[in-house]
């Protein structure tokens, strides 16, 4: 039985920072941010949005009535949890009017959340080839004004429906994984911030990409010439090249040609959404399906996921006949299209906005965002989420 995304959508804040006036703001040279980290555009999340509202966005565009009463597992990826005791899963169930006969849980591991979150689902649709389960990947990462980090922070996230027969792309049974307990990248629990050991982070990046290619390479048979592309876990889009830089001459060099061009397409919405941490290598994947137009069916993309602390997989999906005509692709353009700039000053005073924290109620100006789902305020220490349709 072919197990693997059904269904695939993505959400973003409604505001964004350009880099180079970022980089202005912040006394760099532009061609660091844009060429040296490789990004165009940061989205920022307003105080409307939390990691359950963004997740819940991204699920509404792509669930029918059917997934509705299908879907019997809600697993929630993300590194951004409002609550420490009850899931952001449960918040999305009931935003969404899923079916009551679910189970629905959050799943922590840095940026690896959503990948665990899709294996796990593949062995429940295994046991129950009927049921649906969503798999969200939702995050706003944050290291702080005038850090060394701050270029590479971002909001958004993706959904995705894990089902038998999916449309867009079965996922093989290849998969490679590895942990190692290492301090790159944490953020403790009184913490809204993260702490990174920002080089140390990238070493590990290339080290963990490493083990696990040449594992995979072991245990598949299968090489760079199998892959029309690889994915990359996409903190910034210059981490990834870096990765497949260190293996890319393993390959004859009409490969070598088309990956590091499709690596570039699978770069692009990353380039202007920044890291979505647990979403960052589904957006890749979304990038390259949605922006590579001849990209064929029946072709294998490798898929390279990270979290920091950390864990790491590669593993393999063949898309699907007819996978383009289940895209939202329009959709997807359009929150890039109404999409708002934002001036350094406004952007910074929007990283500073949070909710109070010593639990005193709070009504959310939730006009100013037009996103269907949003936080408007919280009552009695429980945050208020607002469908507006
Ligand atoms: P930095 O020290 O500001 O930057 O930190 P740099 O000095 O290393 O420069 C960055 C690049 O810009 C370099 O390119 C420079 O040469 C280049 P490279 O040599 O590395 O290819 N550069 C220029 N290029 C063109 N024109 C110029 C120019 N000047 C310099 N004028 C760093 C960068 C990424 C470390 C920092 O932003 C940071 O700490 N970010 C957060 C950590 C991070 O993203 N780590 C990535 C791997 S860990 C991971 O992916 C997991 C994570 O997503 C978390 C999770 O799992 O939850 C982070």
């Amino acid at each position: 039985m072919k197990i693997g995304i059904d269904k695939i959508g993505f959400y973003a804040p409604h505001i964004y920072v350009d880099m180079e006036k970022l980089a202005e703001a912040r006394d760099i040279e532009p061609a660091k941010f844009t060429v040296g980290i490789g990004q165009s555009q940061m989205a920022v999340a307003p105080i409307t949005q939390d990691s359950v509202t963004l997740a819940a966005n991204a699920a509404l565009e792509i669930i029918d009535d059917e997934d509705r009463e299908k879907i019997d597992f809600v697993i929630f990826g993300s590194e951004s949890g409002i609550d420490h005791s009850k899931s952001g899963a449960v918040y999305v169930h009931q935003l969404l009017g899923l079916q009551p006969q679910a189970r629905a849980v959050e799943v922590k591991q840095a940026c690896y959340g959503a990948t665990a979150g899709i294996q796990m689902a593949k062995g429940h649709i295994a046991l129950n080839p009927e049921s649906k389960v969503l798999v969200l990947g939702s995050d706003i990462a944050r290291y702080g004004l005038n850090t060394a980090g701050e270029s590479t922070q971002g909001a958004g996230a993706v959904a995705m429906i894990i089902s038998a027969n999916p449309r867009i792309m079965e996922l093989e049974n290849h998969n490679v994984y590895l942990t190692n307990d290492i301090m790159d990248f944490w953020r403790p629990i009184y913490s809204d911030k993260a702490f990174v050991d920002g080089k140390f982070s990238n070493e590990q990046y290339i080290l963990f990409f490493n083990k696990v290619w040449e594992a995979f390479k072991s245990k598949s048979g299968l090489n760079l010439s199998d892959m029309e592309a690889i994915c990359y876990h996409l903190p910034y889009t210059k981490m990834g090249l870096k990765a497949l830089r260190t293996v890319i001459d393993e390959a004859p060099e009409e490969v070598r040609e088309r990956l590091l061009e499709n690596y570039q397409i699978s770069t692009q919405y990353n380039r202007n959404v920044g890291n979505i941490y647990t979403g960052s290598l589904y957006l890749s994947l979304l990038s390259l399906l949605e922006n590579k137009e001849d990209l064929k069916e029946g072709v294998r993309i490798g898929m390279f996921s990270y979290g920091s602390g950390a864990v790491g997989e590669f593993f393999t999906g063949v898309l699907q006949p007819n996978y383009r005509e289940h895209l939202h692709i329009e959709s997807h353009q359009r929150i890039f299209d109404t999409r708002k700039e934002v001036t350094i000053e406004e952007y910074e005073a929007i990283f500073e906005e949070t909710l109070p924290r010593d639990g005193a109620d709070i009504e959310l100006n939730i006009e100013q965002d037009p996103a269907s789902i949003v936080l408007s305020g919280t009552v009695d220490n429980k945050r208020q989420y607002v469908n507006k349709n």
